[in-house]
């Protein structure tokens, strides 16, 4: 994700681009840059960090002139740093871009653009972009960007000014987003989001994939990919500044909950290629992976419980046996490391501390790393050998929940390419598992239509003391995560334990009205729990199951039962952790708590 901006109209084109950018630093702030067209000459200026610095850096510089595009950056392809930041130019600084997205051929034309002769100053996909309008352009901007993007796979909402073209702003929408915001008095404008344009208008455009926008300041011009014109209806926007910010939802942690289906799309488009597995620089070689003999997943909180169910991957797809550990713990468990172990340390962030320390220990026992974070230039990242991204976009709510389901994707695809590599595992199992991992979207977005009954079962639960989620196995996982989620948002006392535990000492907690979730997905362990549920409800506890589609056993044991979508068991974790997420959010909603920032807690703890 990042932010988008343009401009051209009668107004000062810096501000409004700048006062678009701070409504969009929620979709990316690792930095920012600004170009505006003035007095035919296009000027730029980039800046790493906060918009703030952007913004410190044009108070003793401002850019005059009514034609511009903004962009602030959530990384994907090169650090963050001033280089990286957009807008990206061609070579002779007269053709200006931001964009939001990933092209995915991006190395294929950077090579091909090089032997026509170009060079590059950034590590970043965006900068073919601006070179191939370049290659392009003879003597009309939106012939040579239409050509461009013909060339183009993957997803991007572009911005494009030109000082060859002064008077003119030209929009790209595909796949990611961008909205057209119309004024006849002020002039047109594109974001990525809204936020930054009810300042100005109220008045959108949705635009569609593959639609390209043209505009001057009198007048805009829409194209439909075949390069027709096409007229399109015009929507009144009637939210607030701080309702539209979260596109609509009432909070963060919701708007990041319907957000995975499309986060978990966007990370599998990054680790294939061309049908294949490809995680490019975030992997080992063959070679690399027949020095290894053993894994360790080391991480905290959500990112510990995502790096559990990665054992279980790694376990049944590469048969290489895994050890998971808490990071806080790791370093003082004396661990087994050597120069044959892989250790794999798993952030959202890729700040915390304790996972940071535990990364330095592993490294000074000569272990092999590669960490799985969504921030590209997190220290973690920054000292791993190897990292692999999640592409979850920014996640605001402190409660995680789109980075676990991506978490999740990254982990199942690096064992499938550590299976595939030590010949472990078939091409056909391959190509099966990752035909059930693509239809995980589909079946999260089934569970996000009907939200009434995880609100009326946070009615049921918001006054409990004390609630208890179980399960055995990849369940056990889930209940963790359950458990945690509950935990940090509603402040209830949650408490999870695997369910075979019970009878060993917890099962003296259960009385009567005692609200329990039994996790039952992992098809051979059903049964068992199942029993465990019925020997709650013979004790008076409210059990609430969640079991996949069709298992009729469950009604009989349980009070309700949540029902998610079948897949295979290794892949249930990411259906099972929904329901988890939005019981989570209603309770914490129902009992008025602050649910994006609940007391306490920082979104990264960045200390030991
Ligand atoms: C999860 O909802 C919590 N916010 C917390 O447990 C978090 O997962 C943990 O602090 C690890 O953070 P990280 O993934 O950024 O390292
Ligand atoms: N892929 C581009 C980059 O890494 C754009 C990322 C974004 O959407 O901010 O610069």
């Amino acid at each position: 994700m990042c932010g988008i901006v343009g401009y051209c109209g009668r107004l000062n084109a810096q501000d409004v681009v700048i006062n678009g950018l701070e409504k969009l630093e929620y979709r990316g702030y690792d930095s920012a840059g600004i170009s505006i067209l003035e007095n035919s000459s296009l000027r730029t200026k980039k800046k790493a960090g906060r918009l703030i610095n952007l913004e410190n850096a044009l108070k003793d510089d401002p850019f005059k002139g009514n034609i511009g595009i903004g962009h602030t950056r959530w990384a994907t392809h090169g650090v963050p740093n001033e280089t990286n930041a957009h807008p990206h130019l061609n070579t002779n600084g007269t053709i200006s871009v931001v964009h939001n997205g990933i092209i995915e051929n991006y190395l294929d034309l950077k090579e091909f653009l090089i032997s026509e002769g170009y060079t590059f100053k950034s590590e970043t996909d965006t900068e073919v972009v601006a070179q191939l309008i370049d290659y392009y352009y003879e003597d009309d901007l939106f012939t040579a960007v239409t050509k461009a993007i013909s060339k183009l796979k993957g997803a991007y909402a572009l911005g494009i000014v030109s000082e060859n073209e002064p008077d003119k702003l030209i929009a790209v929408r595909h796949a990611s987003p961008l909205v057209l915001g119309v004024s006849d008095e002020l002039g047109t404008f594109i974001a990525s989001d809204i936020p930054s344009l009810l300042e100005y208008t109220r008045d959108v455009i949705y635009l569609d994939n593959g639609e390209i926008v043209v505009a001057d300041k009198d007048s805009y011009t829409i194209y439909n990919e075949n390069l027709e014109e096409v007229e399109k209806e015009i929507s009144k926007i009637t939210w607030s500044l701080e309702a539209a910010t979260k596109d609509g939802f009432e909070h963060f942690m919701i708007k990041e909950i319907f957000e995975q289906p499309r986060a978990i799309e966007e990370a599998i488009l990054n680790k294939m290629k061309d049908d294949e597995i490809n995680l490019s620089t975030g992997t080992f070689t063959k070679e690399e992976l027949n020095e290894i003999n053993q894994i360790y997943i080391v991480a905290c909180g959500t990112a510990y419980h995502a790096g559990q169910v990665g054992k279980f991957a790694f376990e049944q797809f590469a048969h290489i046996p895994v050890t998971t550990d808490i990071a806080s713990e790791f370093r003082y468990n004396s661990p087994f490391i050597d120069d044959k172990t892989l250790l794999i340390l798993v952030s959202q962030s890729g700040e915390t501390a304790d996972t940071l320390a535990a990364l330095r220990e592993g490294k000074k026992h000569g272990a092999k790393t590669i960490s799985i974070t969504n921030v590209v230039g997190s220290s973690i990242a920054r000292e791993t050998d190897k990292v692999l991204y999640c592409y979850a976009g920014p996640e605001i709510s402190v409660a995680s929940t789109k980075a676990y389901t991506t978490q999740l994707i990254a982990l199942y695809f690096l064992a499938l390419d550590f299976a595939k590599k030590l010949n472990k595992i078939s091409d056909e199992e391959i190509k099966n598992i990752i035909n059930e991992i693509k239809e995980l979207p589909n079946k999260i977005n089934s569970m996000l239509k009907d939200l009434d009954i995880y609100k009326n079962i946070a009615e049921e639960i918001k006054d409990s003391q004390s609630i208890f989620y179980l399960g055995r196995g990849l369940d056990f996982i889930s209940a963790k995560e359950g458990a945690l989620k509950l935990k940090e948002t509603s402040y209830i006392h949650t408490e999870s334990f695997p369910a075979g535990e019970l009878k060993h000492g917890s099962i003296a907690l259960i009385e009567d009205g005692t609200k329990v979730f039994t996790i039952a997905t992992q098809s051979k362990l059903v049964e068992k729990t199942a029993s465990n549920s019925q020997e709650l409800t013979s004790r008076g506890a409210h059990v609430y199951s969640i079991g996949r589609v069709g298992d009729t056993l469950l009604e009989k044991s349980a009070d309700k039962v949540i029902y998610v979508p079948n897949s295979l068991d290794v892949l249930m974790p990411v259906l099972t952790v929904v329901p988890e997420q939005l019981i989570a959010y209603f309770t914490s909603v129902a009992k008025g708590n602050d649910v994006d920032k609940p007391r306490n807690l920082a979104k990264s703890v960045t200390v030991e």
